[in-house]
């Protein structure tokens, strides 16, 4: 997943006073992420109601022969928004890679995933990169004459609409190369009320993630927000096809951040994720808009979330 902390916080001022000065107010879901943000989320991802990230791992263990089929074994593997890599093993071990670059923007986690995953194999070269996947980046010289398998798990996609979708999955094909392939995980339409559930869970765990960030305004921009006058909400926008998450006003308020007062209504919202589902064959379009050739895809048995690999298109003519 995105992690974010150090490296963005100068970043967090000036997003958070740009977009509450807009008439929808909204803060960039990547600032989830700092260190109790990411702790939330690895809670998110234990949650009976949280179907993406079991079913994920259920489907890597079950097809990771299938996986090594289209991807070869060998090939070096480089993880976007790398996070704790607790799926990452599954991967390792089933396309037998003797190189993995975890790529992530929060440094402790990622220093503490690579440790970990350099002691559980002996055998493997780890070389991290601390860094936003989402810029133009360049990889270790080490590895440049490795054939590359990008990994990009947990439906991270999902926080990018569609246009940005494509740009990114474009400048993963053009960071890894001719040859390359990529493993992704796609959470797919479904009922709309599963999909709320997920994102509202009844422990309160998704809704003390949204909350952190007015935690992270008032401790980091000098902020006096009223956060109990807050409220969590998940919104399935069927036409849009995706889940937003908003904090909502409980009543007329206002609140002072780094020297700016800004007002809200009672019922006004802040806008602070989006998550898009996609049915199978948008997945594959996806895929065919950025440089990449869908080779193979799996599902669980309830359709909740798909696995794919992808083939670099390259540089082949077609006709
Ligand atoms: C980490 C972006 C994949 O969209 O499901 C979990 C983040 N937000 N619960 C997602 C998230 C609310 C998650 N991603």
């Amino acid at each position: 997943m995105p992690q974010l902390i150090d490296v963005l916080v100068g970043d967090f001022e000036q997003a958070v006073l740009t977009g509450l000065a807009q008439p929808q107010k909204v803060i960039p879901a990547r600032f989830f992420y700092d260190r109790r943000g990411s702790e939330l989320f690895e809670q998110i991802t234990q949650l009976p109601e949280y179907y993406p990230t079991r079913t994920e791992t259920a489907l890597l263990r079950a097809h990771g022969e299938d996986i090594a089929r289209y991807t070869g074994t060998g090939r070096t593997v480089v993880e976007f928004g790398s996070g704790s890599s607790a799926k990452t093993p599954l991967l390792l071990s089933a396309v037998r890679a003797n190189t993995y670059v975890p790529i992530d923007i929060s440094g402790p986690f990622l220093a503490d995933a690579a440790a970990g995953l350099a002691k559980a194999y002996p055998n493997l070269k780890v070389l991290p990169i601390a860094g936003d996947f989402t810029q133009p980046l360049r990889l270790p010289d080490a590895i440049a004459a490795d054939a590359l398998l990008g990994f990009f798990p947990g439906s991270t996609i999902g926080n990018f609409a569609p246009r940005q979708a494509i740009d990114l999955l474009r400048s993963f094909a053009a960071t890894l190369g001719e040859d390359a392939r990529l493993v992704i995980g796609i959470d797919l339409r479904k009922n709309p009320r599963l999909i709320e559930t997920a994102y509202d869970d009844a422990g309160g765990v998704t809704a003390a993630f949204n909350l952190n960030l007015l935690h992270r305004i008032n401790n980091e921009l000098d902020g006096d927000v009223p956060i109990e006058l807050f409220e969590h909400r998940a919104v399935w926008q069927d036409a849009l096809g995706r889940i937003e998450m908003h904090l909502a006003a409980s009543r007329d308020l206002s609140f002072e951040v780094a020297g700016r007062r800004f007002a809200m209504k009672a019922g006004e919202t802040i806008h602070t994720e989006n998550s898009y589902k996609y049915r199978p064959e948008e997945a594959r379009l996806l895929a065919r808009a950025s440089g990449w050739e869908p080779m193979a895809a799996w599902c669980d048995a309830d359709a909740l979330f798909s696995l794919h690999v992808w083939q670099a298109q390259g540089r082949k003519l077609e006709p």
